[in-house]
């Protein structure tokens, strides 16, 4: 195995996007940010520089981190952020895993613009599962504001209003052509008849479900959040933030060029954004007229699309790729995922939205809780997050209750090494019903069940897929009903699970895992490496 060295220098960049140029924070002045190579079982260092007057760290959102918390990012859950001038090295290694997967900033809303590709390739010499591709290919879709991106939080915080919605989507950094501002020159996949492309999407928004499309072209779904899946073909990839789809293209059409593009999807009547990103895929050394042949796109609400795409997705479940679930649960919890509301003096209604777990909105700590877990620091957290809703209610009715006010803590769920955990994740209808991507930090699930309504214990378990449930990292929770996942708790250390809608994360939509130490010989929590920034 190999040791793969970066050094990413955290710095302002001025980018101009839409006809407008911003002072921007990039890794190495690049939006989106570099690339990370490497294969399977692989060491990684990545040594980052804060050269910016406020704190960053870093998230290498679906590496496992065995063993490794310390260097899984998110600030104040596993490590201090790093201050200005400060340096820490990122030392991981990505054991058992090959595909694509995403690294971002963890603090604040940083991320809009410090984020990247992991590529991650398998050990020398084991093929794909599928047929070599000609070329791989990256393709990032983000999000783009016009305005400072902590503006735009602090803002809505503020007055308690939605935050402002992005003024364009991306495709690798660009939105492509805009009326009223002559085009920067968009992304284009420049392809040779016949050939077969690796497509490593990933949705780095920080707000928004998206659509990608690419006119007259097939994909075929080959891996998901770095596992890998049975192909599927499909016209439309329908991707979460924080998710990664791998999808062949065959470019058979032969000539010419053709519009890809990326729009939101929202089943929430609240925001409404339109915006498509659009890019193209030309034909090397045939005629590429203007005209490039239009996608039609599915409408922002296609919820239909959208569940047809993840009710497709299967584990390879191969001899070599064999599926892990568990079969037996010592943990069997119901999460419910939804919103309530905050006194707030400066917020317009004197209110605020919040967004919780079990009706547990977290507070972030002042110092990380692997530190305080590790060094035995009371104080900073409680081990006492509820496992169920305190009492049971209709979770997707539309009737709002009186008091839609929510606990506060920093409250954590116990694990123990090595147990294994049912999670059913159940919107809510307080407010309003939405799809929430959750992401689990430190372990891969898989997604056994899903369905609308309420979740039926009884009814509903005995429709579960034990047999070749889809891997992943984040999952979607159906915009009024619930997803059921389950884990092997085989990683000691706090893992963070979020919301990975940003604005939700920042209401409060989050909550960590506690696993304890094994009794075995690699079954601790390795200790903290000595530049490990201090809060
Ligand atoms: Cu990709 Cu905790 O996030």
């Amino acid at each position: 195995c190999d040791i793969r060295e970066y050094k990413f220098n955290v710095v302002m960049s001025n980018i101009t996007r839409l006809c407008s140029t911003k002072p921007t924070p990039t890794i190495n002045g690049l939006f989106p940010g570099p690339t990370i190579y490497a294969r399977e079982d692989d060491t990684v260092l990545v040594k980052v520089v804060n050269h910016v007057n406020y704190n960053i760290s870093i998230h290498w959102h679906g590496v496992r981190q065995l063993r490794t918390g310390w260097a899984d990012g998110p600030a104040y859950i596993t490590q201090c952020p790093i201050q200005p001038g400060q340096t820490y090295v990122y030392n991981f290694t990505l054991t058992g895993q090959r595909g694509t997967l995403l690294w971002h900033a963890h603090i604040l809303w940083l991320r809009a613009t410090i984020h990247g590709a992991i590529v991650i390739l398998p050990k020398l010499g084991v093929p794909y599962p599928f047929a070599n591709p000609h070329k791989e290919e990256v393709i990032i879709l983000g999000e783009w504001w016009k305005s400072d991106v902590e503006e735009v939080i602090n803002e809505a915080m503020f007055t308690g209003l939605a935050p402002n919605v992005s003024d364009a989507h991306t495709i690798n950094g660009h939105p492509g052509p805009v009326s009223n501002c002559l085009s920067q020159g968009g992304f284009n996949l420049a392809v040779v008849k016949g050939k077969t492309y690796l497509l490593r999407i990933i949705n780095a928004a920080l707000n928004e479900d998206l659509f990608f499309k690419i006119a007259g072209h097939k994909l075929t779904v080959v891996e998901v959040d770095a596992a890998y899946t049975k192909p599927f073909q499909t016209e439309t990839i329908v991707i979460a933030p924080g998710q990664t789809t791998s999808a062949l293209l065959s470019a058979d059409l032969g000539s010419g060029k053709f519009l890809m593009a990326a729009s939101p999807f929202m089943d929430s009547p609240i925001t409404v954004d339109n915006i498509t990103a659009t890019a193209t895929l030309h034909y090397s050394g045939t005629q590429s007229s203007t005209a490039t042949t239009l996608t039609s796109l599915p409408p922002r609400n296609a919820t239909p699309v959208a569940e047809n795409f993840t009710d497709s997705l299967r584990s390879l479940n191969s001899q070599n790729y064999p599926c892990k679930v568990p079969l037996v649960t010592d943990h069997s919890l119901l999460f419910t995922v939804g919103f309530g509301l905050e006194d707030c003096k400066t917020c317009i209604k004197g209110l605020r939205v919040v967004a919780d777990f079990n009706n547990v909105t977290f507070s972030m700590p002042e110092m990380a809780l692997l530190q305080a877990h590790f060094f035995n620091i009371s104080g900073v957290f409680t081990d006492d997050f509820p496992g169920h809703p305190k009492i049971p209610y209709n979770y997707t009715s539309i009737v709002q209750p009186t008091n839609m006010r929510t606990m506060k803590g920093t409250r954590v769920y116990r694990l123990a090494y090595n147990s294994t955990v049912q999670l059913v994740l159940q919107d809510t209808g307080m407010l309003v019903p939405e799809t929430h991507p959750i992401h689990l930090h430190g372990f891969n699930f898989f997604v056994i069940g899903n369905g609308l309504g309420n979740f039926d214990p009884q009814k509903d378990s005995k429709n579960f897929n034990l047999v070749d449930p889809v891997e992943r990292n984040t999952i979607g929770v159906p915009s009024g009903g619930w997803v059921a996942i389950r884990f092997r708790a085989d990683n000691p250390g706090v893992w963070f699970m979020h919301c990975h809608l940003e604005v939700h994360t920042t209401w409060g939509l989050k909550m960590a895992f506690l696993v304890d130490n094994g009794k075995g010989p690699n079954e601790s929590l390795l200790p903290p490496p000595s530049d490990l920034p201090k809060c």
